[in-house]
């Protein structure tokens, strides 16, 4: 089974994948690492260079690509992923794919970005004010494809372990 993990901005995606590969002894992928090593730029200088428009193009096909291995993998996407190109249901659509959407407030979202913006370009230059603005907007638009996931499970106000539990209640 490959597990899928997807959600906003900053809701935990790479760190609770990293923890879950780790107790079920199966490779961890983080989807923009990924795409970083083959396009050998940072998701900032592909948007810079390139653009927004290339990187969804790359990151469809490097899903897809990931999505078609025989091997069994935890794969955190990144925020934009399940609303552009098609990808959701390109993962509803294969075989042994289940999909957790790790759902995470407003509030600890900006929270976060905050601290964890500069790496982000869709967010690194916006003040906490247009943040926390953007963000309210973003998350509402994006929960519909979120939403699509085969699970949801809240994050909020959890440690790394109380969701590791919770995975490994949901998943078996
Ligand atoms: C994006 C989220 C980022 C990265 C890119 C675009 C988005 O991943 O893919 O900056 O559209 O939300 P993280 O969710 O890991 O920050």
């Amino acid at each position: 089974m490959k597990i899928i993990l997807l959600g906003y901005m900053a809701s935990g995606k790479s760190t609770i994948g990293r923890f879950l590969a780790e107790k079920k002894h199966i490779p961890f992928i983080d989807l923009d690492e990924y795409i970083e090593k083959r396009e050998g730029k940072t998701v900032s200088e592909i948007f810079e260079l390139k653009g927004e428009i290339y990187f969804r193009k790359q990151e469809h096909v490097f899903l897809k690509e990931l999505l078609e291995k025989k091997e069994d993998f935890i794969l955190s996407l990144g925020g934009g992923t399940p609303c552009y190109a098609g990808n959701m249901d390109v993962l509803l659509n294969f075989k042994n794919v289940k999909s957790v959407y790790l759902k995470t407030s407003i509030n600890t979202i900006v929270d976060r970005l905050t601290n964890e913006k500069s790496q982000r370009p869709l967010v690194a230059r916006l003040n906490k004010e247009e943040l926390a603005e953007f963000v309210a907007k973003h998350l509402f638009e994006r929960s519909y494809f979120y939403n699509q996931a085969t699970y949801k499970l809240v994050v909020d106000n959890k440690s790394v372990y109380e969701i590791i539990g919770d995975l490994q209640e949901l998943l078996g």
